[in-house]
């Protein structure tokens, strides 16, 4: 797609751009060309080249220029993929070709009955297969007319679908245009999976419940019901991927030749990756054996979870094109593909009881426990049924035997109760009526899904809440786990936050299981927690709807935390991501008095309630250094370390070159490492060292 001296070239010139206050209207195909190279790197190789704040700042002087002279924006620019909310359903759109469903296999067995068929109806011609990750989202047809992306539709019934063209626009990973005509191609039909990156999953939602919503079952429903929102601006935040995988449609210009490389599926796709799409290219593998096809099936299986995306199978299609036209359809599958299914990771149990647990807000959670069951491997036992909806929506009994799934690493679920089996015995779920810890009345307000018990003071909460200021993306005091905390609590040793900066290590010693190691970590970590960044307090302190990106945006915009006390809500309203509802809840935490005592009580405990003093300290330690990591880390994620690179003022490179100046090294580290030792300049780091470089 670029070449590497192309990449250099597009890098040198953002790093100009950037020195350079405003952009002259010259600039305004650099800037286009900078943003769309920094896209595909980001959403289609994974591996960014710029710093958000870099691209933030090419793009808002792109957007200045195009403001200033609408004349010249083009429909592909990077700026223009934000759009109007649609104010009733999407239009219904025909299929240039019926979007069918695929034959499924679930083992040898009917892979090597498949392949008989293949094979009889290939008659004499070699049969070679291509195999690839049947990724498990929501399918999406794309035409490109004239280089331009004019169409997306959902599969819909398979022969009319449902114009999502907006929406499919917010995908970064999909370009807006690619070079199709320079290949004799007027337009073109590709066909893939909208999907949701699985971390991108869990952090959405980890907002959704921060902001008292439930949480959406699994990565395939949060990606098909994201397609189908009404306001475009909404699907952009969800951050969806697409991969594409088949060419379905092929209309040349006139006197051109059909590209070579559309005469086998696995070179066709290679040759979409080389346009800037998004493609499986990297996973597929072709035989020419059946046998080597099933045991690749079974290794895949077995390191599904590592992926970054849901995967439920492996797609195994017929690789020559024209064999592939040769073997033909049915009226519901093509006769050149199958999927061969992983083992469902469904299983059913009973529900035996529900359980009703309080969270720090005073949340009722209903948890079920189930008669314990293994599920791809993992025993479940116990599972979040969210609120008292879900439960009714369900229509969930205690006796039910009810279907349970867990997709990949996301929390198991129940997928429905199984009626039919029902004997009349099931009893009917009781919700309490007062909290089940404190007693207290419960309420629930009237556009929430959940009840909460208004007790500030109930037992639950409060060690809820110590929980959650401790816990990792918060306060960080790694030790101090819910175990801890309530035993703690228990004991009378804690009863408050500040309580933690002056726990009296006497009695924590004499607690039973307390060696010296475990108390000075323990003590060691708790001291660290005081230098933590603002935006780690606020998050720490459990503001309703305040989860971490609201922290930040907060933390960002004050030098002291007391400043918030004087914040009207029209004011929170003029911030990015505040709503009435956050504004109203954060005006609301901090004329507490209470609050406003802890906040006294941590200050006086040595925490740093100021922001500059202490960011500017820390952000630019690695302020002119590049970074690359490689192999698997074991104390974050990726994207996290790579985020506090970035925090501290360095910059992420793509690759191991004479500019990169550390190489971290996580487990199973392979060529990176070597051509960086070959390179001899790079610094190679452990995991280890490089946090603590970090500072962090
Ligand atoms: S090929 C004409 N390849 O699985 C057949 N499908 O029932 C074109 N899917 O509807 C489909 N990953 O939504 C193909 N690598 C892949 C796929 C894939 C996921 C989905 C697709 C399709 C369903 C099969």
């Amino acid at each position: 797609m670029y070449s590497p001296a192309q990449e250099q070239q597009l890098f040198s010139a953002a790093k100009e751009i950037l020195s350079h206050s405003g952009a002259e209207l010259s600039a305004i195909n650099t800037l286009r060309q900078i943003l769309r190279w920094a896209d595909w790197r980001y959403y289609v190789q994974s591996e960014p080249a710029l710093a958000d704040q870099e691209y933030d700042a090419i793009f808002k002087k792109l957007q200045t220029l195009e403001q200033s002279h609408p004349e010249l924006i083009t429909p592909d620019s990077p700026t223009q993929r934000v759009a109007k909310a649609l104010s009733e359903r999407f239009p219904a759109v025909a299929h240039l070709v019926p979007m069918l469903s695929l034959d499924n296999t679930y083992n040898a067995e009917d892979l090597s009955d498949w392949d008989r068929k293949v094979r009889e109806g290939a008659g004499d011609s070699l049969v070679e297969y291509c195999v690839e990750p049947k990724y498990d989202g929501a399918s999406v047809s794309l035409i490109f007319d004239q280089n331009h992306l004019q169409r997306g539709a959902t599969r819909g019934d398979g022969i009319m679908g449902e114009d999502i063209t907006q929406n499919v626009r917010q995908i970064r990973s999909i370009p807006l245009s690619a070079e199709l005509a320079a290949c004799g191609i007027k337009q073109i039909e590709i066909r893939g999976e909208v999907v949701i990156h699985k971390s991108v999953f869990e952090d959405f939602n980890k907002q959704r419940v921060a902001e008292g919503l439930s949480p959406l079952a699994n990565p395939r429903n949060a990606a098909s019901g994201t397609l189908r929102m009404l306001d475009p601006n909404e699907v952009s935040k969800r951050k969806l991927s697409a991969i594409l995988y088949h060419i379905s449609d092929v209309e040349l210009l006139p006197g051109s030749d059909r590209p070579r490389a559309l005469k086998k599926h696995y070179d066709s796709l290679q040759w979409l990756a080389q346009l800037g799409f998004p493609t499986p290219a990297k996973e597929m593998k072709c035989f020419t054996d059946i046998a080597e096809v099933i045991s690749y099936c079974s290794e895949f299986e077995s390191r599904r979870d590592s992926l970054p995306f849901e995967v439920d199978g492996l797609v195994i299609k017929v690789n020559d094109l024209a064999l592939q036209e040769k073997l033909g359809m049915t009226s519901h599958h093509p006769g050149w593909a199958t999927a061969y299914k992983f083992s469902a990771r469904q299983a059913t149990s009973k529900l035996r009881e529900v359980q009703f647990q309080v969270g720090r807000t005073g949340s009722i959670t209903p948890v079920g426990k189930i008669d314990p069951v293994s599920i791809g491997g993992v025993t479940v036992s116990s599972l979040s049924l969210f609120n008292e909806d879900v439960i009714r929506e369900k229509d969930l009994h205690i006796g039910d035997t009810v279907l349970v799934e867990r997709a990949g690493d996301v929390i198991p679920y129940i997928v429905k109760a199984l009626s039919e089996l029902r004997t009349g015995a099931e009893q009917a779920i009781q919700f309490p009526q007062g909290c089940p810890e404190c007693g207290e009345a419960l309420e629930r307000p009237q556009d929430e899904a959940v009840w909460r018990c208004i007790n500030i003071d109930c037992p639950a909460q409060v060690v809820e809440r110590m929980i959650h200021f401790c816990s990792k993306d918060a306060m960080d005091i790694r030790g101090m786990g819910e175990g801890i905390v309530t035993k703690f609590f228990e004991n009378g040793i804690l009863r408050t936050i500040p309580d933690l900066y002056q726990l009296d290590w006497k009695k924590v010693a004499a607690l039973d299981g307390f060696k010296e190691k475990s108390l000075n970590n323990l003590r060691t970590a708790i001291e660290n927690s005081k230098t933590q960044t603002l935006a780690r307090l606020i998050f720490g302190l459990g503001i309703r709807h305040v989860g971490e990106t609201t922290a930040k945006t907060l933390a960002n915009n004050i030098t002291q935390l007391r400043e918030l006390y004087d914040w009207t809500e029209a004011r929170l309203l003029s911030l990015e991501d505040v709503g009435p509802k956050v504004a109203a809840s954060i005006t609301h935490f901090f004329a507490q008095p209470e609050l406003r005592h802890t906040l006294d009580q941590l200050e006086a405990a040595g925490l740093n309630l100021e922001n500059s003093a202490r960011q500017d300290a820390v952000s630019g330690v690695f302020s002119g250094k590049s970074f690359l990591f490689t192999g698997t880390l074991e104390q974050m994620k990726r994207s996290d370390a790579e985020a506090l690179v970035e925090a501290r003022g360095g910059k992420i490179l793509g690759g191991v070159s004479s500019k990169l100046n550390y190489l971290i090294v996580g487990a199973d580290a392979g060529s990176k490492l070597e051509k960086a030792k070959k390179l001899g300049t790079v610094v190679i780091l452990t995991e280890a060292a490089f946090l603590e470089l970090a500072g962090s």
